[in-house]
């Protein structure tokens, strides 16, 4: 069923650690940086994660979540805690079915029955835990020191002899008596295991006690070190990273954060702060790092936080003038590394800090051209709205510098000739699309989900390389006939331009179709620029 543990070693070569990076150089003369072998990444999200207050994953979530993780390149995906129900064993069964090139992993108990749930699974990979600190073995286990030792090592032997890969947690490792806790790694070692973890399962250790506990722990230990940091004071990330200075070898992490409680150490934070701070890699592609964020917010319905650290709206936005002006130069001056390493983009924010420069270059981006005059006129709206409370987003910023230039503002390279979407009951929705582009007509249809997504997509295949970044529809009145506002921003990826158009009108269809043609407009005259 299983092999040797394997795992990838410097699968990340080809790439410059520390490039687009632009850290302290304290980091380096504290010591901090050493170049070695690569940290290897046991994703839990799908376990610990899913275990945030609010979160139940169906199968085919997990299944989604798995892939997206897989292609992101983590080492292991611990994909549920198959006893506890015979949904969660058939989530990983299908996980573990799916060929990734990550080894699948279940949570097991040290008992029997949990462990043979994991293996019934399919899965060859075990990660077994008991409960070590005294406050655990009184209050929850009712077991005595020994006897918890005996039932480790006990279910460390049994899974090994089912020819599983064995991962060992000594939960509330952090709380645990330091001789005790010394004698169970040692103990579990000779049982055969893999891999032992370290957990600070309430999240209260800090980083220096962490450091000093890794360092004492490696004297007794022979097999790789993972650790597995939850949040509870906000350190988990601090943590894990002090316990990679030590000497762990592997580090657990959840997507954004997710996990009991205040969550986990976050995967993208981890994994940048690694690299960052101690130049080690993992196996992880960091550009893809921003759209499985985003996958697993939008799959489990947790939000990301704006101000969350490299995954977050505002992580690489910038408002004020300054700080605009200083990027524009080089954004070194204001990011501690590229967007793009991360898979995330630079925003510039209008708001009431807001200078003529950065709003200037903002609609430069969103091809619009304003003479002095009138960009002033723009800038002192802004800080109007924004002082009033409201927000400037793109679409507020275009209506206004519409409004106040008339159409001067756009000129115009693409209008619509016509258009026709047919849908109804047992009918793919089908649109036809026929644009005006530089004075030549161009035709296109295409089929979606819905009109409006076959209009759209009718759009791009006449008018070309672009990818629709955001659609959104809000209704101004009430009533089946009330008027709705549609604004669309759309991406060029290949030039590294965006564009945002918005419309209002009484029909969906026709009012999506303009923003796009608005929008559309706005990114050709952004390429010529
Ligand atoms: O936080 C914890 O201790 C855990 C264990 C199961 C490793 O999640
Ligand atoms: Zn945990």
């Amino acid at each position: 069923m299983n092999g040797p543990i394997t795992f990838r070693e410097n699968a990340r070569a080809d790439v410059d650690p520390m490039q687009g990076i632009f850290t302290s150089q304290f980091n380096r003369i504290a010591g901090g940086l050493v170049d070695e072998a690569p940290v290897w990444i046991l994703d839990t999200t799908l376990r610990d994660g899913e275990q945030t207050p609010g979160i139940a994953l169906s199968i085919d979530q997990k299944i989604q979540i798995a892939q997206a993780l897989d292609e992101l390149g983590v080492d292991v995906i611990e994909a549920g805690f198959p006893i506890t129900s015979n949904g969660e064993a058939e989530a990983v069964k299908r996980v573990a079915s799916l060929g990734l090139n990550a080894r699948v992993c279940g949570l097991a108990r040290c008992r029997k029955e949990d462990i043979d749930a994991v293996l019934g699974c399919g899965v060859d990979y075990v990660h077994t835990f008991i409960a070590t600190s005294d406050t655990h073995l009184k209050y929850k286990l009712k077991m005595t020191r020994d006897q918890v030792m005996e039932k480790a090592v006990s279910m460390i032997e049994y899974a090994k002899d089912h020819g599983a890969t064995v991962e060992f947690s000594c939960e509330d490792a952090t709380r645990t008596d330091l001789e005790f806790l010394k004698a169970m790694h040692v103990a579990v070692q000779e049982a055969g295991v893999d891999r032992i973890n370290v957990p600070d399962t309430v999240g209260v250790i800090a980083p220096s006690a962490m450091e000093y506990l890794i360092g004492e722990l490696m004297t007794v230990t022979k097999v790789p070190i993972a650790v597995h940091c939850h949040d509870d004071f906000g350190l988990a990330v601090a943590n894990s990273l002090a316990a990679v200075q030590a000497g762990a070898r592997q580090v657990h992490v959840c997507v954004n954060g997710l996990g009991e409680r205040a969550g986990n150490a976050a995967l993208e934070e981890v994994v940048m702060g690694l690299l960052a701070f101690q130049g080690r890699r993992t196996n992880v592609h960091t550009e893809k790092i921003g759209s499985v964020s985003k996958t697993v917010s939008r799959i489990t319905g947790y939000p990301i936080p704006h101000n969350k650290a490299v995954v977050g709206n505002n992580a690489f936005a910038h408002e004020s003038g300054i700080h605009v002006h200083g990027v524009q130069g080089d954004p070194s001056t204001y990011e501690a590394f590229s967007p793009e390493l991360v898979g995330m983009h630079r925003n510039i924010v209008m708001g009431k800090h807001s200078g003529a420069h950065s709003v200037k270059e903002k609609l430069k981006e969103m091809g619009m051209d304003l003479p002095p005059d009138q960009l002033t006129e723009v800038v002192e709206a802004i800080k109007h709205l924004a002082e009033s409370g409201k927000e400037v987003d793109e679409a507020e910023l275009v209506a206004l510098s519409n409004a106040i230039a008339g159409m001067k503002g756009i000129e115009r390279m693409v209008s619509l000739e016509e258009f026709a979407v047919f849908t109804g009951a047992n009918i793919t929705p089908t649109a036809m699309m026929a644009l005006n582009i530089d004075g030549e007509v161009h035709k296109g249809s295409e089929i979606g989900i819905g009109p409006v997504d076959a209009a759209l997509k009718a759009i791009k295949s006449v008018a070309g390389d672009m990818d629709l970044e955001e659609y959104r529809l809000d209704a101004i009145t009430g009533g089946s006939d009330s008027l709705c506002e549609v604004t669309i921003s759309l991406r060029d990826d290949r030039m590294d331009k965006r564009s945002v158009g918005r419309s209002v009108g009484a029909d969906i269809i026709q009012t999506s179709v303009e923003a796009a043609i608005e929008a559309v407009n706005r990114l050709f005259i952004s390429r010529k620029g």
